[in-house]
């Protein structure tokens, strides 16, 4: 969602801000903006729509200013438009900030602002802290963004600067990330250190309550009581990953094709094949209450919420365990019983999403054992965990999950290996497993190298507004993350169904004009998907199946048919899911959507 760039030092800020907001596009957004502050004079230049929009707007003028920052915002108080796009200002236009969160206690405090006067320009929540920002100014910036913050309720990650203060710019954070770059005498902010990475490696992420003020000669990290804190400058080993398509047209493209490592990254130097079992570093401190877990809650949201369903059957398999699965949405509200037997173990790409978060502080309330597999290292999830398996899929830029998905897959079968090993699973069973993982990587190149077919048939079936999407046991959450990734970048409708409900509901819609994709492997549910296909086909639907090698049958029943390598059933989605990704890309591009970024979406939820 939003993001924020802010720099301060002796080169050009706007060149440098507006690089930084591209390398934030991809966290998805609907309006961008920046403020650059020289010889006492603020100057602000906001646009709807991308950040070459506002790239346009600039090239009509020369701002030669030395500090300045830069927004990206996803609407949600205030529709889209150049009033609500950051950065805000004062009455005076000598004050700029740019937020990301929410400001739960806006209304009060505008009203109290337009008591004193203040006049607001925008429906934005944001707008307040500017104004509370010019209220206490007193010639001291620091000094009156600590009486600010103070009167704020919710969540921030703010940047602020004052046009007669020169180079200075104060950041602050609670619960939305900021992240301070430390360069040759010159200084970042960013709200995600992919921003940073083309200037510096050297990081320091500010915790909650932390305040950073950058200047011209400096910088240095207070406490909101103004202590000054030491605080530990990190290298942040990224810059491989700089966001660089390699060469293909999409992110997601690129993604998809990083399948076979992710998922090599997820088990490498965690599997123990001498004694069947898998090896969890981030899970050593806490093994022994996991031995003893009666009950797993897994929690997390869009992607990531499907490859907790695909766990429950993944651990139901593996293990004894008692397991559910909740939209972390949902979770925080529930009356869920929870005590120290309990494991609450979020997913999440970004380790940022804000209900995932809401969740697991409700899960810790309660007393329940929580855990992360997280992809984004020293994220807020990874931080609030208690123990963790980090992803090292490398950052996932395209807002449809990919890589991530598989590699959620890999550590989830991994986790329930370790825990299943000292319940009921046999030495020869743990190993079955391990050697089934260790064929994927390969197994996901062959499904790749498939691609044009995958293509040829996204072309046909382009045209339809409307699909099915159905599976049974492990295919059931694979059809639902099919039927996802299609609506996500290609604005098709998709459903995703369990096959044995198909007839309490969805065949009504069966026509020729109502394609289904039916997900089939070779096992216990294969003749009832075969009959499933039937009733579509009796009704004059068409069909594409996914399915794996041993199923020749499907070719009979179905009109077109993609088919994959066989694994274990319940490593079969792993394999199952990359042609889905596919056709649905392909869909996508022949339907000339923005893939990497489709509207009204973002890559990290920070909003609950
Ligand atoms: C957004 C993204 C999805 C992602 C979901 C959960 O909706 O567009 O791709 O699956 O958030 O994100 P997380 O970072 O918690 O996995």
């Amino acid at each position: 969602m939003c993001g924020i760039i802010a720099y301060s030092g002796g080169r050009i800020a706007e060149s440098i801000l507006i690089d930084g907001l591209k390398r934030l596009e991809y966290r998805g957004y609907d309006s961008a903006g920046l403020a650059v502050a020289r010889r006492k004079k603020m100057t602000v230049v906001r646009a709807v729509g991308k950040v070459s929009d506002l790239e346009k707007k600039l090239a009509r003028r020369k701002l030669a200013g030395h500090y300045g920052m830069a927004h990206t915002r996803w609407a949600t108080h205030g529709r889209p438009s150049e009033q609500n796009a950051h950065p805000h200002g004062d009455c005076q236009g000598k004050i700029s900030i740019v937020h990301n969160g929410i400001i739960e206690n806006y209304q009060d405090l505008k009203e109290e602002l337009i008591a004193q006067k203040h006049v607001f320009t925008s429906q934005t929540d944001s707008e307040v802290v500017a104004h509370l920002v010019e209220e206490y100014f007193d010639g001291d910036l620091e000094t009156a963004v600590l009486k600010t913050v103070q009167r704020l309720q919710g969540t921030f990650g703010l940047a602020v600067m004052h046009a007669d203060i020169d180079r200075q710019i104060v950041m602050v954070k609670r619960g939305s990330p900021i992240i301070i770059g430390i360069g040759e005498n010159e200084y970042f902010a960013a709200s995600d250190a992919m921003a940073l990475l083309p200037y510096t490696e050297k990081i320091i992420s500010l915790n909650d309550d932390e305040m950073a003020v950058l200047n011209a000669g400096g910088y240095y990290i207070k406490n909101l009581n103004n202590e000054l804190l030491e605080r530990e400058i990190e290298i942040c080993a990224g810059r491989d990953y700089l966001a660089d398509k390699k060469g293909y047209e999409h992110f997601m493209l690129k993604e998809i094709f990083e399948q076979p490592e992710a998922i090599e990254n997820a088990f490498r130097g965690r599997l123990v094949e001498a004694e069947g079992v898998s090896k969890l570093g981030g899970l050593e401190p806490v093994l022994e209450r996991l031995k003893n877990m009666k009950k797993l809650i897994i929690v997390s949201c869009g992607t990531s919420y499907y490859a907790g369903l695909l766990g429950r059957y993944i651990f139901e398999n593996l293990t004894a365990l008692h397991v559910e699965v909740e939209v972390a949405s949902e979770f925080r509200y529930r009356k869920l019983k929870m005590n120290e037997d309990t494991v609450v173990l979020a997913l999440s790409q970004s380790g940022e999403t804000a209900d995932t978060i809401a969740a697991i502080r409700e899960a810790k309330r309660k007393g329940a054992l929580i855990l992360g597999v997280v992809n984004v290292v020293g994220s807020a999830i990874a931080q609030i965990t208690a123990a963790g398996v980090y992803n090292h899929a490398g950052p996932e830029f395209g807002v449809a999950s990919t890589k991530i998905y598989t590699s959620q897959l890999v550590i989830l079968t991994l986790i329930a290996l370790l825990i299943g090993r000292y319940q009921d699973v046999s030495y020869n069973e743990g190993s079955e497993v391990i050697q089934a993982i260790k064929k994927l990587p390969k197994q996901v190149e062959k499904i790749l190298a498939d691609m044009e077919h995958v293509r040829a048939l996204a072309q046909a079936y382009a045209p339809f507004e409307d699909f099915l999407f159905i599976g049974r046991l492990f295919n059931y959450p694979t059809a639902m993350e099919g039927a996802l990734k299609l609506k996500e970048i290609s604005y098709i409708h998709a459903e995703g169904y369990a096959a044995g409900e198909m007839k309490h509901g969805p065949i009504s819609l069966i026509d020729e004009n109502f394609p289904t994709v039916a997900i089939v492997s070779q096992d216990c549910t294969f003749d009832k998907m075969l009959s499933n296909i039937q009733e579509i086909k009796a009704r004059n639907g068409r069909v594409l199946s996914v399915a794996s090698q041993g199923c020749g049958r499907v070719r009979d029943v179905c009109d077109d048919v993609i088919w994959v390598p066989e694994t274990l059933p319940l490593l079969q989605p792993i394999l199952n899911i990359v042609p889905l990704q596919l056709f649905a890309y392909f869909i996508a591009r022949e339907r000339g959507c923005d893939i990497d970024k489709p509207r009204n979406l973002a890559k990290s939820v920070t909003v609950e």
